[in-house]
């Protein structure tokens, strides 16, 4: 790991926001603006159960995963054509591009869709004609990990893999989210499986708010390569033990958790002993539309709050390039440019 000089407090938040970085644990559904939900109802025909974008945003007070869920799956209903797929993806990329996301991979939920008589392929190719687009004028690379709601039945994600098939090229892996707690990681496990007979990268969440053996789970059952949120695994010194020696990516989401109460402020949040511990710990937004930021206020928020140095900034963004399911070239690539800016702001 390359050795950082100190950075004064006042410059680091400039440093936060210039560094390149990777998002990968980004919901779509979840960058979905209140502003575009309304745009996208009026546009297909809908009506909304509130009256302005103002009275939507003030009712994103969650207590905990489920309070936001509901109204997450409600918020999506208003995507029907392929073009809202990409508006909505193209959104978050003009945001991304600004807090210099040079990489993401984008989680989805087909079955949000799909369950409204939406299809596969309008799906998938709305978002995926995006992510071309991202690369062509933007500059960012993108592809998409297709999630199985872990609340409905294991049939149901067989189901979903088996309309995903033929568009087996433009999907890089599948994950696992929703309501965790009573939904653990083994519930899924053929499906996990046929995944990785098919090649495809596998992550879930698990530890946003279960516990500590649903991580042990997910690795060795559904045998995922990276932990969604994993913050629970710091009440199990064992599992923190395997994380660190595996080098298992955790793609913590700082401002979620304060959002759903996972930690009661971001200043008690245990991203700093995660990374003090030698766990490949990234940032990332997990629902910036509902969650009150994106990448870099995900960043800035976090060092303030938890009083973090250059060289957590270098570590954080790093791991994210290390922890992407890019080649072995791509990532030498990222990492020097990152090396580059480094040098450049000492
Ligand atoms: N779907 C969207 N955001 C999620 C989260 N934070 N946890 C589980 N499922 C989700
Ligand atoms: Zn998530």
């Amino acid at each position: 790991m390359k050795n950082i000089q100190a950075v004064a407090a006042d410059r680091l938040p400039a440093l936060l926001c210039q560094m390149p970085k990777a998002e990968l644990h980004i919901h779509i559904e979840g960058s979905l603006e209140p502003e575009l939900i309304f745009a996208l109802a009026q546009r297909n025909g809908l009506s909304l159960p509130y009256p302005s974008v103002e009275a939507l945003r003030a009712a994103y007070a969650f207590t905990n995963l489920q309070s936001f869920l509901d109204i997450y799956y409600a918020g999506a209903s208003v995507l029907l054509h392929e073009a809202d797929f990409y508006d909505m993806a193209w959104a978050y990329f003009e945001r991304a591009a600004a807090d210099n996301v040079v990489h993401t991979e984008l989680f989805f939920d087909p079955q949000t869709h799909t369950a409204r008589g939406v299809g596969m392929g309008t799906v998938v190719n709305g978002l995926h004609r995006a992510c071309v687009d991202a690369q062509a004028r933007l500059g960012i690379s993108a592809s998409l990990i297709m999630c199985f709601l872990r609340h409905l039945r294991q049939q149901e994600a067989l189901e979903t893999l088996e309309q995903a098939l033929p568009y087996r090229d433009k999907i890089i892996g599948v994950g696992l989210d929703s309501g965790e707690v009573g939904n653990p990681p083994e519930k899924f496990a053929e499906v996990f499986t046929r995944c990785r007979a098919l090649g495809l990268h596998l992550v879930a969440h698990a530890g946003e708010e279960g516990p500590p053996a649903y991580i042990w789970a997910a690795l060795d059952v559904l045998k995922v390569e990276r932990i969604d949120h994993g913050v629970q695994s710091s009440k199990d010194p064992a599992l923190m033990q395997r994380l660190a020696k595996e080098r298992v990516a955790l793609t913590v989401c700082p401002l979620s958790n304060l959002k759903l109460c996972v930690f009661p402020d971001l200043a008690q949040h245990n991203l700093r002993e995660l990374l003090d511990a030698g766990l490949a710990v990234t940032i990332n937004s997990d629902d910036p539309a509902y969650f009150g930021g994106y990448m870099n206020d995900n960043f800035t928020q976090t060092f303030a709050a938890l009083g973090l140095n250059a060289q957590h900034a270098y570590t954080l963004a790093r791991n994210s390039f290390e922890a992407s399911f890019i080649d072995a070239a791509a990532k030498q690539r990222h990492i020097a440019q990152l090396d580059a800016c480094f040098d450049a702001f000492q």
